[in-house]
């Protein structure tokens, strides 16, 4: 009787409301907060705080309010933050074993597939770094040596520079090929002219997906992926750039597997289709020609967007501080002279330029965010639980501006890295590559490019502004965060 009666008095719009109840009410139930989470800002049902923008300034303002330790839903998923410079520590270096996994983030996904050294995880994630870490050390010494590849490239860099014969130009894929042509020298064995439209076109379309793949739409994408795969948006294009991407490597991979030698390994790849037969019995490390193709992507991608970046910050902030470039290029000129080219040999005896380097970097702060990780297991972070499998996301910005740790954190200042008798000085906080297990494997790599690029340009050349167009301090939010496009004038000397 009274299921009868109750079914009378229900018209459409009263179904439709208690459908939406029951459907917050099971949101409610099942999103809740597991106890002593991090806190954080009021998730709206079904949704979650996907209207707070997920960019550093605002993780920042949410630091503020919440503690070094807060989070913040996505759909359904939870997310826990980590900022300021101790407890960025306390999560990667003193618990080393908690924070160490990679989460599924569904865009990357699609193309990553969970293999390959950046975003794969356990056994096979151990033995592809593993490998990656052992063949960038081996390319140590000798004339095949990374610092050779290296000063052959700034040569190329610099004859650009000089074409330009002192008139405007945007310095953005000059700089990219001669980065992205040392990672290829490392991984496939050659270079490709600064003219070259087809390796011109993949740095486009990497550059692209990089910038599109941090903005909120491509975020909703990994909210609600079985939706935004039917949908237009950005997301489409950083999908599209990446098959592009990866067709590309493929043709170089096919090209390898045709003409490898086992006796005369000449790079990456050959070492990698060696090291395949070696491993037929291990199928669980994952040595295929499937993860090489995610390997190569992982370290063309990694290795060129990074460092070309934070060269082009360099080369804005030496146009903003004339003062401090004046310094730089008198240090080269006592130390190198103009008679020889530089080599990493004399970096301990050029500080400030090290210095002004180490500045560039921690003001560049190219990875704001770092990369996305995950609780490889139940984990307590400044006195909260954070269950295995909680997507886990370190703010590098925080500790790179952190106020505890910079005197002068908000100004680019490369005393920061000098002591008083003006000496380089190590700072614990100078975190651009992160810590712990996952640090950066192109560490060591990305410093020597930095060096020898900048030294190279700034001995033969002076960086100044076109007039009226100084370039911006203010940098573009992508997944990296990089300077606004800009022209300049390089002046030789
Ligand atoms: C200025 C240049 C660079 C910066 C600022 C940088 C920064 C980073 C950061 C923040 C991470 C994430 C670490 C973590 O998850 O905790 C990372 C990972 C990685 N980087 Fe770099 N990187 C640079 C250059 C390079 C270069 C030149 C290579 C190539 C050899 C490279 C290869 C990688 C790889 C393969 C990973 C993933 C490591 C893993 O997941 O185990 N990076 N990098």
């Amino acid at each position: 009787m009274i299921f009868q009666a109750f079914f009378d008095c229900m018209n459409f719009t009263s179904w439709l409301l208690l459908g939406f109840v029951l459907l917050i009410l099971n949101d409610v139930i099942r999103n809740r907060r597991p106890r002593n989470f991090p806190p954080g800002p009021w998730a709206v049902p079904l949704l979650g705080n996907v209207f707070t923008g997920v960019d550093y300034k605002t993780m920042h303002e949410l630091a503020q309010k919440y503690g070094p330790v807060f989070s913040l839903r996505r759909g359904s998923e939870r997310m826990v933050f980590v900022a300021g410079y101790k407890m960025v520590k306390e999560a990667l270096v003193s618990q080393l074993d908690s924070f160490v996994d990679r989460p599924i983030v569904p865009l990357f996904h699609v193309t990553f597939k969970g293999i390959g050294i950046a975003l794969s995880n356990g056994y096979l994630w151990k033995k592809q770094r593993k490998f990656a870490n052992t063949h960038l050390r081996y390319f140590g010494e000798g004339q095949k040596s990374l610092e050779k590849y290296i000063e052959v490239e700034c040569n190329f860099l610099c004859e650009a520079f000089k074409e330009e014969q002192g008139r405007p130009f945007n310095p953005h894929y000059i700089v990219t090929n001669a980065v992205g042509n040392i990672i290829s020298s490392v991984v496939f064995g050659h270079r490709f002219e600064y003219t070259d439209p087809s390796f011109r076109k993949i740095l486009e379309l990497d550059n692209d997906a990089v910038v599109l793949a941090g903005s909120a739409q491509t975020q909703l994408y990994d909210a609600f992926p079985g939706l935004m795969k039917y949908l237009p948006g950005p997301h489409q294009t950083v999908l599209a750039n990446y098959r592009e991407i990866v067709a590309f490597l493929n043709r170089e991979i096919e090209k390898h597997q045709e003409e490898w030698n086992p006796d005369d390994p000449r790079d990456f790849t050959d070492a990698y289709l060696s090291e395949m037969e070696k491993k037929k019995e291990d199928p669980r490390a994952g040595f295929n020609i499937e993860t090489l193709l995610v390997s190569t992507l992982d370290l063309i991608e990694a290795g060129t967007e990074t460092a070309s970046t934070t060269l082009r910050w360099a080369l804005v902030f030496m146009m903003n501080y004339p003062e401090i470039q004046e310094k730089v290029q008198a240090e080269i000129d006592r130390v190198v002279g103009q008679s020889r080219l530089p080599t990493l040999a004399d970096r301990p005896n050029l500080p400030y330029t090290d210095a002004v380097i180490h500045e560039t970097q921690r003001v560049g702060n190219i990875v704001p965010l770092g990369f996305p990780k995950m609780a490889s297991k139940d984990s307590t972070l400044g006195g909260y639980f954070i269950p295995k499998g909680t997507a886990i996301t370190t703010i590098l910005s925080s500790v790179l501006f952190d106020k505890n740790e910079w005197e002068t954190p908000d100004v680019f200042n490369p005393e920061h890295f000098l002591d008083s008798e003006g000496k380089f000085r190590r700072r614990d906080a100078f975190l651009p590559f992160s810590a712990g297990k996952r640090v950066c494997i192109g560490e060591p790599l990305a410093k020597m490019e930095l060096f020898l690029f900048l030294v190279s340009l700034l001995q033969r050349f002076t960086l100044t502004p076109v007039p009226g167009e100084m370039p911006s301090l203010e940098g573009v939010m992508g997944f990296i965060y990089s300077p606004e496009e800009f022209r300049m004038l390089a002046v030789p000397r």
